[in-house]
C-alpha cells in the first residue's frame, strides 16, 4: 500500500536523529515533520540516556521537547549550536530553500545561520525544480504593514496577509506574515535582497545557500541528500 505523507514525515523525522550524538547542541525546528523528530529525540533521550541540548525555533517546539523530557536552552543561552534539525516548505534541485509556512521562519533563520550545520527533513512532495510554487512568506512588523503590503503589491508581488478565523497569523514575535504568490523565482538572492531592505520587513521565508544535508521521505525509505 502507498505510503501517506505523514508516514513520510514520520520517516524521514526518525531517520535524522540518527545523526544525533551524545553531547550535540542541536537545533530543533518547526513544524509537523520536525514534530516527529523530537519525538524520536525523546525517545533516544529517555531510553539511551542520550545527552543533547536542544536550541527550540518555536514556542511549539519548546513545549514539545519539554514534555519530553529533553533539555531545552533559549539561543541567547548557548555558544554554538552543532546541528539544526528543520522542515522546509520547497526545496530546489540546487538545494535553495522556502520556509515559514508553519509562521516560525524568522527564529528558524536565527537558529539556521548560528549552526554548524543544517539539515532538513521533508518528504518527496517539498522537492520541485526551481523556487516559487509555494507563496513566500514575509515576517512584517504590525505597524506600518498596511504600507508594506501596498507597496509589495505595486511590484508585482502579489501579497496576502495571513489570517486565520478573520485574525492575523502572529508569530512568535508577535509580527503579521504575509504571503507572496509570486510564480517562479528566477533570481531568489536578489529578490532576497530586494526584500530584507523594505522597512517593516523583519525577515523573509528564502533560505539561501543553508542547507548541507536533506532528508526525503520516499516510498521505499529515505533518501540522504549532500548539498553542501
Ligand atoms: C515553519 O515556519 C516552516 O518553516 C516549517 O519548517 C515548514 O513549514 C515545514 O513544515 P511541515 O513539516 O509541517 O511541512
Amino acid at each position: 500500500m502507498a505510503m501517506t505523507q505523514d508516514e513520510l514525515k514520520q520517516q524521514v523525522g526518525q531517520r535524522a536523529v540518527d545523526f544525533i550524538e551524545d553531547g550535540m547542541v542541536v537545533g530543533l525546528g518547526t513544524g509537523s515533520t520536525v514534530k516527529y523528530m523530537v519525538d524520536a529525540l525523546g525517545k533516544r533521550v529517555k531510553e539511551e540516556g542520550l545527552n543533547v541540548v536542544g536550541v527550540p525555533t518555536s514556542d511549539r517546539t519548546r513545549e514539545q521537547a519539554r514534555s519530553l523530557g529533553i533539555p531545552v536552552k533559549g539561543i541567547d543561552d548557548v555558544d554554538h549550536i552543532d546541528l539544526t534539525i528543520d522542515g522546509a516548505d520547497e526545496i530546489s534541485d540546487d538545494f535553495q530553500g522556502i520556509k515559514g509556512g508553519g509562521a516560525a521562519h524568522l527564529w528558524e533563520k536565527i537558529v539556521a545561520t548560528n549552526s554548524t550545520k543544517n539539515m532538513w527533513i521533508v518528504d518527496e512532495s517539498k522537492l520541485s525544480h526551481q523556487l516559487g510554487s509555494f507563496p513566500l512568506p514575509l515576517e512584517v512588523i504590525p505597524y506600518g504593514s498596511s504600507q508594506v503590503v501596498k507597496k509589495l503589491a505595486a511590484k508585482g508581488y502579489k501579497p496576502e496577509v495571513r489570517m486565520r478565523d478573520g485574525q492575523h497569523v502572529l508569530t512568535d514575535s508577535k509580527n503579521y506574515v504575509v504571503d507572496l504568490h509570486l510564480g517562479e523565482i528566477d533570481h531568489p538572492h536578489e529578490l532576497a535582497n530586494e526584500l530584507i531592505q523594505m522597512v517593516g520587513v523583519v525577515e523573509q521565508g528564502l533560505f539561501l545557500d543553508t542547507v548541507n544535508t536533506v532528508i526525503v521521505g520516499r516510498p521505499d525509505g529515505p533518501e540522504v541528500l549532500q548539498a553542501r
